[in-house]
């Protein structure tokens, strides 16, 4: 079947798979269903191979969607084998609450172009296609916006931010600088689907370095931009028990993965292909993407897709009675997840 749809109804089903658990309290039972989504919806697809580069951690310490996973057609030696960023549940403490920020996403690129990043803090900046010339986190946060109110001709950008205390500064001087900033608890990757769908012009924060390359593949595929640049641990948590361990850690990693704190790392850096692809399905979502509902035997759910500059959103309605039809697997994950 067509690869893209392949991908689409992956998300969609991973998010409907999840929505049994939303609002139990529980992370690992959200993003348990999601992943077993994700396997059974890829398990013997013909016609491509993904490899997993950014995904649920090491196999040590997952045991499906593990980094160097090979999904997809494993018997045809001779299909195509892609590069994919995968993260079944992005949000998981709010899926868990059931409040706004949770998705299921996954990006793919074509073999070896996807930097595999570690579970380490990134400073990231996604900005809207028309403010992609007008960013240089070179110069940092402040210059960057007072050139992007340069190029709109305007202050009253709108921002993004995760409202975090690493935060309060810059929101503060954001504030003092006229834009209106919209406070997130979680989901940087959804905010930045709200930015490509026009609900906001830029996202600006620390987060997750490994959504980081979800959110290249998002900007790469939208003809948005994104730059980045990775934190150290102590920045955010100077204090910590966990500190000296992750100093050492994020020492091992650097050398591993040949990064460094200093340098900025553009979209391409991270994923090195003009062709890569992005897609996602809103759980709890909020922002620009409706959250998973189920009523009269029907699931609802939004969906979201970008390649080649081009944008698509769905409305997606799955008929319980029917999904037998599309693959039996679909139907047998349905029932096991049903509320
Ligand atoms: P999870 O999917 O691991 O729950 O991550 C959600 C998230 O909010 C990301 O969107 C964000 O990049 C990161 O966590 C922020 O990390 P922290 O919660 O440590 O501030």
């Amino acid at each position: 079947m067509n690869r893209d749809i392949v991908l689409l109804r992956t998300v969609e089903v991973a998010a409907i798979a999840s929505y049994k658990y939303i609002g139990k309290k529980d992370k690992d039972l959200v993003d348990k269903a999601a992943v077993e989504a994700f396997e059974v919806m890829l398990k013997n697809e013909k016609g491509f191979k993904l490899k997993v580069v950014n995904g649920e951690g090491e196999l040590d310490q997952a045991p499906m969607l593990f980094v160097g996973q090979i999904l997809g057609d494993l018997e045809d030696p001779s299909v195509m084998t892609y590069d994919v960023s995968v993260d079944p549940i992005e949000g998981t403490h709010p899926a868990a609450y059931n409040f706004a920020g949770s998705i299921s996403t996954i990006a793919f690129s074509r073999e070896n172009t996807m930097l595999q990043l570690p579970e380490m803090y990134m400073e990231k900046l996604f900005v809207s296609t028309e403010l992609k010339e007008s960013i240089n986190l070179n110069k940092g946060i402040i210059e960057s916006i007072k050139m992007m109110q340069l190029t709109a001709n305007r202050r009253d950008l709108k921002c993004i931010i995760l409202d975090k205390p690493r935060h309060k500064d810059i929101i503060k001087e954001m504030n003092d600088m006229g834009i209106i900033v919209r406070l997130i608890q979680d989901g940087d990757v959804l905010a930045a689907i709200d930015v490509v769908n026009g609900d906001a012009d830029f996202v600006y924060g620390i987060g997750g370095a490994p959504e980081g390359s979800l959110m290249a593949a998002l900007a790469i595929s939208a003809g948005c931009k994104m730059q980045s640049k990775l934190v150290r641990y102590e920045q955010i948590w100077p204090n910590e028990q966990e500190t000296e361990v992750r100093k050492n850690k994020e020492k091992a990693w650097l050398d591993k993965y040949n990064l460094d704190f200093d340098s900025i790392l553009e979209d391409l850096d991270l994923v090195n292909d003009h062709r890569a692809r992005f897609f996602a399905a809103g759980l709890t979502a909020g922002g620009s993407l409706k959250p998973v509902d189920y009523k009269n035997g029907k699931f609802y759910v939004n969906a979201f897709m970008s390649s080649h500059g081009i944008v698509r959103n769905f409305n997606s309605v799955y008929d319980v009675k029917k999904v037998n039809d599309l693959k039996p697997e679909i139907k047998f994950l349905f029932d096991k997840y049903k509320r």
